[in-house]
């Protein structure tokens, strides 16, 4: 059984061991180390390599310490235990293996915790570029460099805050229509923000703007698209604008919103919670990220928190 999975190894779409535990309804699984396969590192070492040059280039200088902190191995997939004991002493993050997608509510209540859901699947060498679903090196490479840095780390606590302001205020609401029509607004502003910020976020810099969302630093090729390409649109961010503006997921992002500094980015955090007691949050633009009741993803995870 341990061979049959052994040689199965651990890439995005074809892993054993995490479809089961899926299929068991298993979120939080072990991270079974012993399972990744000689391609895993590979496609690891691989990524590492190529990436590295455009981090030095294009990433803000807190992600660069955080690969150095945290010793993130060049040359195959880190053991999650080894990060953590570098990073607990740092802000109090932990990386956690999961078996996919964690539904929005639970998502931010960990992040609450100082808890990051982390996958532990690795895409295949053969399609380095093309990311259907988060990898390890998009948790790992990607954000936990970033969680070692203090004002950005008490940021994304401050999101977990606001989930449960969302659960809190909506809780009062009688009506189970009205509850889940403000509660779906409320998910898709904070779902629009996080996606603006945490994933695909730029800083000024010294020498201009610089990245520190994981989902520009976990692409080589986006990487140096969004800090470089004349043809994707920076503005600096507002408010207004980002809560408004519909997430696109299947490509290049064409539209990026740049943060003076993580404090800032942490005001930012508390004038969402802000806007969001005065109901400036019920009414969004419609569009992406979609937001449904009955598939147990984002919306019934907060209605069930209430
Ligand atoms: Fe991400």
């Amino acid at each position: 059984m341990l061979q049959a999975l052994t040689e199965a190894g651990l890439s995005t779409g074809h892993a054993p061991f995490v479809e089961e535990a899926r299929n068991r309804g298993d979120l939080y699984i072990s991270e079974s180390y012993e399972l990744y396969s000689e391609e895993n590192h590979e496609a690891w070492r691989a990524l590492y390599q190529r990436i590295r040059p455009r981090w030095e280039r294009y990433a803000n200088p807190w992600f660069l310490h955080g690969i150095e902190g945290l010793q993130l191995p060049p040359d195959r997939i880190p053991r999650l235990s080894e990060i953590n004991q570098r990073l607990r002493p740092l802000t109090g993050f932990q990386a956690r293996p999961v078996s996919g997608y964690v539904p929005g509510f639970l998502f931010f209540d960990c992040l609450r915790r100082r808890e990051f859901p982390s996958t532990i699947t690795i895409r295949p060498a053969d399609r380095m570029d093309c990311l259907p679903e988060p990898d390890i090196f998009h948790d790992i490479a990607g954000h936990v460099p970033m969680h070692t840095q203090k004002a950005f780390a008490d940021t994304l606590v401050r999101f977990g805050d606001c989930a449960h302001t969302a659960v809190e205020l909506t809780a009062e609401i009688r009506g189970r229509q009205e509850r889940a029509r403000r509660l779906t607004n409320i998910v898709k502003a904070m779902s629009r923000f996080f996606w603006f910020t945490v994933e695909f976020g730029l800083m000024r810099g010294p020498r201009g703007a610089c990245a520190y969302g994981s989902g520009l630093l976990s692409s080589y090729a986006e990487l140096a698209r969004a800090i470089d390409s004349p043809e994707v649109q920076r503005y600096p961010l507002q408010m207004e604008w980002v809560v408004n503006q519909v997430a696109e997921i299947d490509h290049y992002q064409p539209l990026l919103f740049i943060i003076d500094s993580f404090e800032h980015l942490f005001d930012l955090v508390d004038r969402l919670e802000r806007w969001m007691r005065d109901g400036k949050l019920d009414n969004v633009a419609p569009g992406l990220p979609e937001i449904h009741e009955d598939d147990l993803h984002d919306l019934r995870s907060f209605m069930d928190a209430a």
